[in-house]
Formats: structure tokens, C-alpha cells, sequence
């Protein structure tokens, strides 16, 4: 294991811009973890980068940027009913998807093709078409970036909720994810509570579809909707969905009544796609920067834009969705290396 300096780290993230870490170091093993820990470097600030898909690099990184390459696939028990995995961090996560799917293993379809690795799903929680990371998880184990100690969380204390965990509260910048362990079921009970995947293979005349079939469906929806960051650089939905409570989801439908909530839990969640293609940003540039054509909640990098570009775009959505419904916009996406990224929104 060696640390670079002055590493670009356009590779490193799906948004494709320019940006440099004053020192870089890739973990292969658990140990190389350790051993940094006693390097002069390990003062620094430090950076967890996975994949790169959830992040927006808006200047140069000047700490320590920790390349998570952790491997390993290992099952760990099984029974008739269901198998226990252990799964390494640094694995990728779509691949992984793909390896259970092949193997009969059910639970994971609905989350085919999400960029990024293993280690990023508890931290936000990824989820799609019905499903989230919390579902499957049994437990999450990670080294302590503070003691260089080894813990491991079971899904209760992982205290998952929409895009969220405490691996983005406490525990953020101090846990490093080495594993995480999923019980997958071995008998497939498709899981079609999405509409548009239910519709999808309504269109495509399937009725009982095989767990191959619906991590294809998924795979062709996102393929439809999503821009692929190979060939447009994007990190995903940039903001999460905004969730209201009764009295504001209320008042959206009164002044909006073609507005679509969907009730959960108590809450109302209203679609940021929505909200930002109501004023009016759906395909618009701001130099290199862009807003994609198809689905709003997600910013695109047309070629050479840089973080900072990406960043004013995304700061001009949220006052104009402020402006309009009263509504403040969260970011999905991590940004670093621009101190505060979010201004006050001026009170209406
Ligand atoms: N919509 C519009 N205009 C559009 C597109 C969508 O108004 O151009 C509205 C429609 O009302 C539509 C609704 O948004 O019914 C929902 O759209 P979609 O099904 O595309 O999902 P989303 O809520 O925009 C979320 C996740 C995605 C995930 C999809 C499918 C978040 C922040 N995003 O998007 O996750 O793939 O559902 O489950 O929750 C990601 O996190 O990076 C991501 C892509």
C-alpha cells in the first residue's frame, strides 16, 4: 500500500469532473487500513470514496482520500429457506446483485444496476422499485477510523430510514465499512409494489415473472430513465424526496391539486423530479452543467463541467423550489471540498 500525492480524482467519480486529492491511498486488505494509521499522513482529513456515485467533488480534496478496495464474496450459512452472505465493501454493488440473481438468490432484483459499492448501500440506504438496502441487511461491519477498532451493527442499530443511517450521523467520517452480511431468501415472491414495474412487465405480457425477469424489468426501466454515467457523467438522484407532513402535503394538493403525493408511514412524499420539473429546469444548462432531459432529479455533467458548475445548478433548483412551493430540497449526493454548500434560503 502506497499513498500518492496530488492524485486527479475525475476516475473516481461518476460526475466525471476534475478534482485532486492531496494525498490517495487504495485499501486492499483491512490491514493496509491499520498500517496507514501509524503513517504521518493520518492526521489529515480524511475521505472514504467507494464508487464515486453519490459524490460531488465541488474543489480539490486536501486531506487523505481512503479508496475503499475491499474484496470478497463468502457465504456464511444456508438452510432450506434462506442464505446468509458476507460481502466485501469494496465489491461493486451491481455486480453483486447480478452474482445473487444468477445463484437463485432473492431479495436483491429490485436494486439491480444501482452504481457504486457494497459499502455505500447502508450508509443512504439505497433503494429503488420497491426495495431498500434495509430489507435484506443482517448486520454491518466496519473499522473505527478513530481507535482503529472493529464493530459490527446489527440492522436495528444501523437505525436505517429513507436514505439515511447512522453511518450519516454519528458514525459519519468515523466508520470505514469493511463488510455487510444479507439474508437472502431462496424462494422467489416478486416484490411489484412499484407501479411503473408493475406496468412494465404488464406491458411485456409476463404475469408471473421469475426473479431473472424482474432484474431485467429493473435493469431496462433504469436503462430507459437513467442516464448512464459511462456516457453522461451523473451521480443519480441529486436530492432526496422531499417528505411532508399532513398539513403541508395538504396545502401543496389545495394550491396543486394535480401535485402527486404518496402516503407512507404517517408521511407524504412528494417526487423532487416533480417539484423542480414544475419550475421548469427539466433539460436546462448551466455551462457544462445540466439537468437531464428525462428525469429532473438528476444533474448531468454534459462533458467538461466542473464541480462548482454542478454545485450553482443545484443551488439555483433548490431556491426555485423554495420559491415556488415552500419546499427545502435535501441533497442526495455528498459534496465535498467547498466548506458550506448550502446558503440560508431567503424566507419567503
Ligand atoms: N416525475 C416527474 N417528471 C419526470 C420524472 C418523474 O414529474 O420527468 C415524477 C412523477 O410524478 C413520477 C415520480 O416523479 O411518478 C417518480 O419518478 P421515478 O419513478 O423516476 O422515481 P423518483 O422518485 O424520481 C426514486 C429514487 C431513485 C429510484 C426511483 C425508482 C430518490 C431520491 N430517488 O426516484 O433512486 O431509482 O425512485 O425507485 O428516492 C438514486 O437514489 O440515485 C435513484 C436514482
Amino acid at each position: 500500500m502506497t499513498v500518492q500525492e496530488n492524485v486527479s480524482l475525475r476516475p473516481f467519480n461518476t460526475f466525471g469532473v476534475e478534482a485532486r486529492a492531496r494525498y490517495f491511498a487504495v485499501i486492499q486488505h483491512a490491514d493496509d487500513l491499520r498500517r496507514l494509521m501509524d503513517h504521518s499522513v493520518w492526521q489529515q482529513q480524511r475521505l472514504v470514496l467507494g464508487g464515486g456515485s453519490n459524490i460531488l467533488f465541488a474543489g480539490d480534496f486536501h486531506g487523505l482520500v481512503l479508496h475503499n478496495r475491499l474484496s470478497g464474496f463468502e457465504q456464511l450459512a444456508t438452510d432450506e429457506e434462506a442464505v446468509v452472505l458476507r460481502i466485501a465493501s469494496g465489491e461493486n454493488w451491481h455486480q453483486t446483485v447480478l452474482r445473487c440473481v444468477a445463484s437463485a438468490w432473492c431479495g436483491l432484483e429490485n436494486l439491480a444496476l444501482i452504481p457504486g459499492s457494497v459499502g455505500a448501500a447502508p450508509i443512504q440506504n439505497i433503494g429503488a422499485y420497491g426495495a431498500e438496502f434495509q430489507d435484506c441487511c443482517r448486520t454491518v461491519a466496519f473499522i473505527r477510523l478513530d481507535n482503529g477498532l472493529p464493530e459490527e451493527l446489527s440492522v436495528d442499530q444501523c437505525r436505517f430510514a429513507y436514505r439515511d443511517s447512522v453511518f450519516k450521523h454519528e458514525l459519519s467520517h468515523i466508520a470505514f465499512i469493511t463488510s455487510v452480511t444479507v439474508r437472502l431468501h431462496r424462494r422467489f415472491t416478486p416484490n411489484l409494489r412499484y407501479a411503473a414495474l408493475q406496468q412494465y412487465l404488464q406491458a411485456q405480457q409476463i404475469s408471473r415473472p421469475t426473479l431473472r425477469q424482474v432484474a431485467d424489468a429493473v435493469i431496462a426501466i433504469r436503462r430507459s430513465k437513467l442516464p448512464d454515467p459511462d456516457v453522461l457523467g451523473n451521480a443519480g438522484s441529486f436530492f432526496r424526496n422531499p417528505v411532508l407532513d399532513a398539513e403541508t402535503a395538504q396545502r401543496l394538493q389545495q394550491l396543486y391539486p394535480q401535485a402527486p403525493v404518496f402516503a407512507r408511514d404517517g408521511a407524504f412524499k412528494v417526487p423532487a423530479a416533480w417539484l423542480i420539473e414544475q419550475c421548469g429546469w427539466k433539460g436546462k444548462r448551466y455551462g457544462q452543467a445540466g439537468v437531464y432531459e428525462h428525469q429532473p432529479l438528476v444533474l448531468v455533467n454534459h462533458g467538461q463541467a466542473s464541480g462548482g458548475e454542478l454545485l450553482t445548478l443545484a443551488r439555483q433548483i433548490r431556491e426555485s423550489v423554495y420559491q415556488q412551493f415552500g419546499i427545502r430540497l435535501e441533497p442526495e449526493v455528498n459534496i465535498v471540498g467547498n466548506g458550506q454548500p448550502w446558503p440560508e434560503l431567503k424566507e419567503k
